[in-house]
């Protein structure tokens, strides 16, 4: 994915993703398919339960929020997990352990810093803090997932950690419609990873890793390794 040095370049990517999507809903409300696009373009023109800009949007959303995400949760979470080789073992023996580990690698290995931006409708008071109503609220993921009153030593990594559960995905009416999704694919790609290559391992000193950060984000940009021979 690209990773725009500039506000420019940018910009000049949004443009033209957008145009993208313009172009693509144009072509399928010419030839309709049996797609998520075509529904929701069906949800437009036929249940005028959207906007033309909601629509475009929403299809943007769906292409960002669906990969970038998870390919941050893949790198991130592989990347945890080959520096806690126990736990890498105790995988590979154990399977069944997967889902409650994703659910602590959303937990301890989420890129995201911050939720997206929230505006409150009224004044709101918070531990002696006052929000005015229009404000901008960025909620700090990061530090939620490291509060020590809801996790038991919050920095440390644990598969079988009793209800890790987490804000990752999100919370309420906007909860992740990816979530089921990610959970699958995340799960599809370690899994196969640790099955099918026992000798996996960082494949550059781990000071070499390339970080991709901002105050919203830490990610890295690739996450070299050395895959070894294939399981028998
Ligand atoms: C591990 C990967 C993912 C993470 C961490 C993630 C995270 C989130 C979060 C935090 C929200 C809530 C935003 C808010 O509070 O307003 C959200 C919403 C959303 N996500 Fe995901 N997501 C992931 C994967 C996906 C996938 C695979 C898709 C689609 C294929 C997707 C599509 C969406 C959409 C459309 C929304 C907006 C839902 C709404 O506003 O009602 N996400 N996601």
């Amino acid at each position: 994915m690209l990773a725009p040095e500039s506000g420019a370049q940018l910009r000049e990517a949004v443009q033209n993703i957008h145009r993208f999507f313009v172009e693509l809903v144009a072509a399928r409300r010419a030839a309709p398919g049996p797609d998520l696009l075509t529904a929701l373009i069906a949800a437009r023109d036929e249940e005028d339960r959207l906007s033309e800009d909601e629509l475009v949007s929403l299809a943007f959303l769906i292409l960002l929020a669906g990969s970038e995400n998870t390919q941050h949760l893949i790198s991130g979470g592989l990347y945890t997990l080959l520096r806690h080789p126990e736990q890498l073992a105790a995988l590979r023996d154990d399977p069944a352990l997967m889902p409650n580990a994703i659910e602590e690698i959303l937990r301890y290995a989420l890129p995201n810093q911050t939720a997206i931006r929230r505006f409150p409708t009224t004044h709101l008071d918070i531990d002696g803090v006052r929000i005015p109503a229009g404000d901008t609220v960025l909620l700090g993921l990061a530090s939620a997932h490291r509060d020590p009153d809801r996790y038991p030593e919050p920095d440390r990594f644990d598969i079988r950690r009793a209800d890790p559960s987490h804000l990752a995905l999100g919370h309420g009416m906007h909860y992740c419609l990816g979530a089921p999704l990610a959970r699958m694919q995340i799960d599809l790609a370690l899994t196969t990873l640790i099955r099918r290559f026992p000798g996996l391992g960082l494949a550059v000193p781990e000071t070499e890793l390339p970080w991709r950060t901002t105050f919203r984000s830490h990610a890295l940009k690739r996450l070299p390794v050395l895959v070894g021979p294939p399981a028998a």
